[in-house]
């Protein structure tokens, strides 16, 4: 097809998606042979031998059709129960293919055109890309510099349109944790102006300076928490996520899975319910050396707010530099691959780099990025 069947046929909102600046990266990364890599966003270490056996094992005992549409009775009712100890509440749960999954079933059940939905800037890029698929706006409230939770900052976002309060603790790009002051905050926010808060948790085991608050205790009635397997057992491929919530919204998300993604992968299932008993506490004490690492070197020559978990960092460039690609590119040519932060912002004063690797690479990384800022 020729370029003008493609402005012919494709839809509004296939356009409303633009990939062009990661694009960018990759296209420079791309001619680099060994390149030192600070941008990957999943863990260097592999899936736990149990959580690969159960998989292994499920598959050859068969359990390789559909599942039921809201996932296997066995791995729900352990999440249930997870929940329950953690916060006294018993939500229904419904089990999606990766955390997306669940963010886009959220959405297509809650957004009409024009809704809006307010999350920090920065934000994890699949939010304003999947509002716009549903036909909703992105309303960004600046968290810079130090990308706290601000509730007066929040509220100003907020009009009659908005429908969903956003926020993701341990964040990406930042790796910010919300104290349980903030997260209280929102709720109050989300219950003051009568909204859903989304609280995604997917980095929410990757947490070094004591356990990540949870979500939902403070407004249960309308909070949606979106949890993940990915990050946390090394098995981002795999597409294994879950969301708790109230009765009525987890209804309707299981209604339009039925029709989407049907079920999460059958075998993958499985292996997420032996993942609840797999212990990744050697990996939580690896990456805890590895952020004090990155930004023990960093923070001489950046400007950066500590991050408590996840696995990035999000510094400011340094003002000489025209923006944020004219940094990255600077940084590719001299070998390190990172991410602009104008890929998670509406700001091209930042950078993202991930220090899930080698203690060498990291160590090699920051070096040079500090070079390149000493100028
Ligand atoms: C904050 C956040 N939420 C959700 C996701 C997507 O997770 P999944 O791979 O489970 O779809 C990511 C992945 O990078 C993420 O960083």
């Amino acid at each position: 097809m020729s370029e003008s069947n493609a402005e012919r046929f494709l839809s509004a909102r296939s356009r409303s998606v633009d990939a062009s600046g990661i694009r960018k990266v990759f296209d420079l990364g791309v001619k680099l042979k060994d390149p030192i890599n600070l941008s990957i966003g999943q863990p260097d270490f592999d899936v736990p031998e149990s959580v690969k056996q159960a998989a292994i094992r499920a598959i050859a005992d068969g359990k390789n059709g559909y599942t039921v549409t809201q996932g296997i009775a066995p791995f729900r009712d352990r999440i249930v129960a997870q929940i329950k100890a953690e916060t006294g509440q018993e939500l229904p749960v419904l089990i999606t293919s990766g955390v997306s999954g669940g963010i886009l079933l959220a959405l297509m059940a809650l957004l009409d055109p024009g809704d809006q939905v307010v999350m920090s800037d920065p934000y994890f890029v699949i939010y304003k890309y999947a509002v716009r698929m549903v036909g909703g706006e992105p309303v960004y409230v600046d968290t810079y510099p130090d990308f706290r939770f601000d509730p007066a900052r929040f509220e100003a976002a907020i009009t009659p349109k908005t429908k969903i309060l956003v926020i993701a603790t341990p964040s990406n790009p930042t790796g910010v944790v919300m104290s349980d002051e903030e997260l209280r905050a929102a709720a109050d926010l989300a219950e003051r102006h009568n909204l859903i808060l989304l609280i995604d948790e997917i980095y929410n085991q990757l947490c070094y300076d004591g356990p990540c608050p949870g979500g939902t205790r403070y407004a249960p009635q309308r909070t949606l928490l979106l949890r993940g397997f990915g990050k946390s057992y090394g098995m981002t491929g795999w597409r294994l996520g879950c969301a708790a919530g109230p009765k009525w919204l987890i209804e309707e998300m299981t209604k339009l899975q039925q029709y989407t993604f049907v079920c999460a992968p059958s075998m993958v299932q499985w292996a997420g319910l032996a993942a609840l008993d797999a212990d990744i506490s050697g990996h939580v004490n690896d990456y805890r050396r590895k952020r004090d690492l990155a930004v023990s070197l960093l923070e001489k020559d950046f400007e950066l707010a500590r991050p408590g978990g996840g696995f990035y960092i999000f510094p400011r460039i340094p003002q000489r530099f025209e923006n944020d690609f004219a940094f990255v590119e600077q940084a590719i040519a001299n070998n390190v691959l990172i991410i602009p932060g104008s890929v998670f912002s509406e700001q091209k004063t930042h950078f993202r780099l991930s220090y899930a690797t080698t203690d060498e690479k990291i160590r090699q990384g920051c070096e040079i990025l500090c070079r390149i800022a000493r100028g």
